[in-house]
């Protein structure tokens, strides 16, 4: 076959695990033999070195020890990748010896893998290190896992043993979390159910291993959902042009896809895509892409490009299950390593060991320190907020490396679980407060005032607010918002009103209805909000505002405490009813077009601080509850 078609063929990346003596050289030489992906000089070599040793089969452990041992000299942490290709299929092995002492090379090997086999020698049955292994390759969620009992030959292929050695690991296997746990009786000596069933285990009713690989659909065990794309460069070859290159972790995008960039939260949409040299309309998962954006924004190295409805979770804190690598300097709570997470290095510090995992039988126990090998469980806070998802999600941006700073060498690999606090909120406010200093002109800065707010509150005799009515048109919002008003001003406070169709007079007049344009609406309600707020009035905002990216803008604007979302809800139908202004009828004609709730989206709130159903409601009743709501507030 023809090298470039070669490379059509999708990619199977797996690992094997268990000791030398389990036959694992073996069966991947069998593997690469049977498929006849063995050069020929190799091949009479191989023959000729069995024959000299008066074996009367080749020696299939010779090939591969072989090349390991050539590797072993090159490369610290002792992984062999072995690349063979079928006309089905090509395939990686990250090869990993499995002694005791070797779960980091388990970790190391795995943490791209798409299936393990885990060899079991069916005369010395399930021993612990074959627990040990089903064990990382669950905490490393590898999708598929294949226990190949070997050396069935040298238990008269019997069906019985077969059967005992399924039923004990099935059921210690439940208590992982594996998904698909395949089991399959071989010899890789003589080469039963490798390549080929032969003929001595017509009881079983699967198929052979290397069939088996070949077919298995993978599509499932990778993240095509969530757009990641860490920043790895930035290319700016003139004033013009900026492009950014990387690698795509997960998901896929589309050229006019809206993207938000982390951490600085500002968006735009993807203008062009290329995958490699090429102009593409599309990109997925592993391609390496360059894009360039409509918008002038900054991005740099380390930064991550993601859409704009599906963000990870950024946060600073968060715990992983941790395996330590290093030989001579276990891991210390409290101690301080750099982090290396997608395109991003940052500081991070052990906060607690929860606990250290027994790998051979799940148990769990209180430690301060993990040495080599030992895994654990580990909460970090890092120096930078992380872009990340869970590992079981997504192991691209789940997973993590610890470097020691003083000698730069690799000394964990992390798998996170999950936040320990949901900072998300607190983020985006501090963004917000970032967004409120941005300056597009240079040689401009912030002018002090000699009033604080607090004395500005203090003469109001009231605090500052900034109450947010969100709704479908006719939901009632301005009415609501009228009343209010009214309602606060004659308890003597300081109380104006923004509503949707008096700001798009002047302010906003130069906008429409599409969704640029009602973004930026909502970004000069939201700053105009602010400015009255920073005077020390109430502000009361009526606005459709009908999507969740944008309210979460505007809260960002606001310390947490005075900003209040209301969701004022109401059916379509009766909004429909309602139509005081036969704008909905219009839509309806096609003569508006974009109308929200006829042929243009509204994202209902995901946390409002209240709700409001003005469907059956008189008016009067939801502005009480408002008032109720705010007084409590106050
Ligand atoms: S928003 O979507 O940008 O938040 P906003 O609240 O400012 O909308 O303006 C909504 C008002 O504009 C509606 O009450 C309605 O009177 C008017 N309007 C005109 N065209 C549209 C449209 N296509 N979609 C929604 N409202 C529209």
């Amino acid at each position: 076959m023809a090298p470039h078609k070669a490379k059509e063929r999708e990619l199977l990346r797996f690992t094997t695990a268990g000791s030398v003596d389990d036959g694992k050289s073996t069966l991947i030489g069998r593997m690469l033999y049977d498929s006849k992906q063995i050069f020929q000089d190799q091949m009479e070599a191989l023959e000729r070195a069995s024959r000299l040793r008066g074996e009367e089969t080749v020696d299939l452990a010779l090939l591969t020890d072989g090349l390991r041992a050539e590797r072993e000299q090159r490369i610290t942490i002792d992984v062999a990748y072995r690349y063979f290709a079928t006309p089905k299929r090509k395939f990686i092995i990250a090869d990993t010896p499995g002694h005791e002492q070797y779960t980091r090379n388990m970790v190391t090997g795995a943490s791209t893998a798409d299936l393990a086999v885990i060899l079991v020698d069916a005369r010395k049955g399930i021993l612990p290190q074959s627990r040990r292994h089903g064990i990382i390759a669950s905490l490393l969620a590898i999708p598929h896992v294949v226990v190949a009992i070997n050396k069935m030959d040298l238990v008269d292929y019997s069906e019985e043993r077969y059967r005992e050695l399924v039923d004990e690991y099935a059921a210690f296997a439940e208590k992982l979390n594996i998904h698909d746990l395949v089991f399959v009786p071989i010899s890789a000596l003589k080469g039963d159910n490798v390549v080929e069933a032969g003929g001595r285990m017509p009881w079983f009713e699967g198929r052979p291993l290397l069939p088996f690989l070949e077919d298995i659909t993978i599509t499932g065990s990778r993240n095509l959902v969530d757009f990641r794309l860490p920043v790895q460069y930035v290319l700016r070859p003139h004033q013009d042009f900026r492009g950014f290159a990387g690698r795509i972790a997960s998901g896929s995008i589309k050229v006019g896809e809206q993207v938000t960039v982390l951490p600085s939260l500002f968006h735009s949409r993807v203008r062009e895509l290329y995958v490699g040299a090429r102009r593409a309309e599309e990109a997925f998962a592993h391609q390496s892409v360059m894009l360039t954006l409509e918008d002038e924004i900054d991005v740099s190295r380390g930064d991550m490009i993601v859409r704009s409805h599906n963000l990870p979770v950024i946060d600073q804190e968060f715990d992983a299950y941790v395996c330590w690598m290093d030989e001579t300097t276990p891991m210390q709570e409290a101690g301080d390593y750099l982090l290396q997470h997608t395109t991003r290095t940052c500081k991070a510090h052990v906060n607690e060991i929860l606990y250290q995992m027994d790998v051979n039988t799940l148990h769990r126990e209180k430690a301060t320190q993990l040495a080599l090998n030992e895994i654990g469980r580990v909460r970090f806070t890092t120096s930078q907020p992380l872009f990340f998802d869970p590992y079981d999600r997504n192991r691209e941006t789940g997973g993590f490396i610890l470097i020691d700073p003083a000698t730069f060498r690799t000394v964990a690999a992390g798998m996170i679980r999950y936040t320990t606090k949901e900072t998300l909120r607190e983020l985006r406010r501090e963004q917000g407060e970032a967004q409120i200093q941005r300056v597009a002109a240079t040689n401009v800065t912030w002018d002090e005032s000699l009033v604080t707010h607090a004395e500005r509150e203090q003469q109001n005799r009231h605090r500052a607010l900034c109450i947010w009515l969100t709704g479908l048109s006719g939901s009632g919002k301005s009415t609501i918002a009228r009343c209010v008003e009214r309602a606060l001003f004659d308890e003597d406070r300081r109380v104006f009103r923004l509503d949707g169709d008096n700001v798009r007079h002047g302010l906003c007049a130069d906008l429409g209805f599409s969704r640029e344009d009602r973004m930026t609406n909502i970004r000069r309600i939201g700053h105009a909000a602010r400015l009255l707020y920073d005077s020390g009035h109430m502000v009361i905002c009526s606005f459709i505002a009908p999507y969740e990216e944008d309210r979460a803008f505007v809260r960002a604007l606001f310390p947490e405490e005075a900003f209040m979302e209301i969701y004022v809800k109401c059916d379509i139908e009766e909004c429909k009813r309602r139509d005081p202004k036969g704008l909905y009828a219009k839509a309806e004609r096609g003569e508006i077009k974009g109308f929200t709730g006829v042929d243009d989206p509204y994202e209902e709130p995901t946390r409002p601080e209240l709700v409001i159903d003005t469907t059956g409601l008189d008016v009067q009743e939801t502005v009480d509850r408002v008032l109720r709501f705010v007084r409590e507030t106050l």
